[in-house]
């Protein structure tokens, strides 16, 4: 990332992705409302959400209503949602993607990412968590993540989607993707922060000219048991000493860390003060020194804190391997 810039430009068309989106897991119904329009007023025109998610039609009656009232273009938009893992299968991904677009009230999306490498098998099209008999997810065998890309590759032709993506994919994923694609991913979306860097993820990424999308940028507090003997990443004392110091605050430091980086980051909030201070995040810099003391932190592998562990049993679990 170089000085203040705000938004990351796209391989494939060169459509430009705001550094900071809203993220909206677990925000349903009127929630998302308040927090989205909180975000718009503010100057987020980056939403990030999921089929999975189930609260795409509360946020396409917001982007309806901004559309509508003419406070915003659809080209200022940026919306990214995500193929569920119930939809891996490469039939139903246009399905998948129609029923979003009806939700969310638009006639494209500017990024579609596959949400998992790992597939379900739901019941039907909103079950997104099954389970059987005794409790476990139900996984799908015959995942083919080469056939779901081509299905993607599709959307774009068709128009529904400006980009596609990928998110919770692992290198050698990325790689068989890469192999034989049409159209190479615009983006990854994966789990960063001070504890879980990504370093030898994201290199690998940006050589293949594919931006990086970092979740949970503030350690998914609502994770208690995420950080193991590590204090949440909101609570470390070098990132609350250097936010003392700057007058920022600590979720300011541990996203401007992360954009500095040259990540893309999606802070969720539903708190109108905490989505304001998320996005305040350009009016200052990371010195080097401070870069080195927080990069220090990171732990690799070890300090992953969302583990997809539901879908362990499945052939394409993706962290496994070192990167
Ligand atoms: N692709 C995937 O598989 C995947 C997985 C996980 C997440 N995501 C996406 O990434 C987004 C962000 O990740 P996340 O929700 O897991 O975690 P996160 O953004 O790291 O943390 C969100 C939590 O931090 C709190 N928070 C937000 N701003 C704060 C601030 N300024 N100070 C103190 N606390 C603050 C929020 O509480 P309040 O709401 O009360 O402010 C919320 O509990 C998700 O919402 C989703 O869009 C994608």
């Amino acid at each position: 990332m170089t000085g203040k810039a705000t938004t990351v430009k796209l391989s494939g068309g060169g459509r430009k992705m705001p550094y900071v989106g809203l993220g909206t897991y677990e925000v349903k119904g009127e929630e998302v409302g308040v927090a989205l329009r909180a975000a718009l007023e503010c100057g987020y025109r980056h939403v990030d959400t999921a089929a999975s998610y189930q609260n795409e039609e509360a946020i396409g009656d917001v982007l309806q209503e901004w559309l509508t009232s003419g406070k915003v273009t659809r080209e200022e938009l940026f919306i990214t949602t995500k193929l569920p893992f119930i939809g891996t299968r490469a039939g139903d991904v246009a399905k998948f993607l129609q029923k979003s677009l009806q939700k969310l009230r638009v006639s494209y999306v500017d990024l579609y990412l596959i949400h998992s490498p790992v597939g379900f098998m739901g019941q039907h099209d909103e079950d997104h968590k099954p389970v059987d008999s005794e409790g476990n997810r139900v996984v799908d065998p015959n995942t083919d993540l080469e056939s779901t890309w081509r299905a993607m590759e599709d959307q774009v032709e068709c128009g529904r989607a400006h980009t596609i993506g990928i998110s919770n994919f692992n290198s050698v994923q990325i790689n068989r993707i890469m192999k034989g694609c049409r159209i190479p991913p615009a983006n990854l979306q994966v789990e960063a922060q001070i504890y879980h860097q990504q370093k030898d993820l994201k290199a690998f990424c940006h050589k293949l000219g594919i931006s990086f999308c970092a979740y949970s940028p503030l350690g998914a507090p609502y994770l208690t048991n995420g950080t193991g003997d590590r204090p949440p990443p909101l609570k470390h004392p070098r990132v609350t000493s250097i936010a003392t110091r700057l007058k920022r605050t600590p979720a300011q430091v541990l996203l401007r860390f992360l954009i500095q980086l040259d990540m893309i980051v999606i802070p969720k909030s539903s708190n109108p003060d905490r989505i304001r201070e998320n996005f305040q995040v350009f009016d200052f810099e990371l010195s080097q020194e401070d870069m080195s003391s927080l990069e220090a932190l990171d732990c690799g592998k070890e300090g992953r804190i969302v583990k997809l562990e539901e879908s362990r049993r499945h052939h394409e679990y993706p962290f496994d391997i070192p990167f």
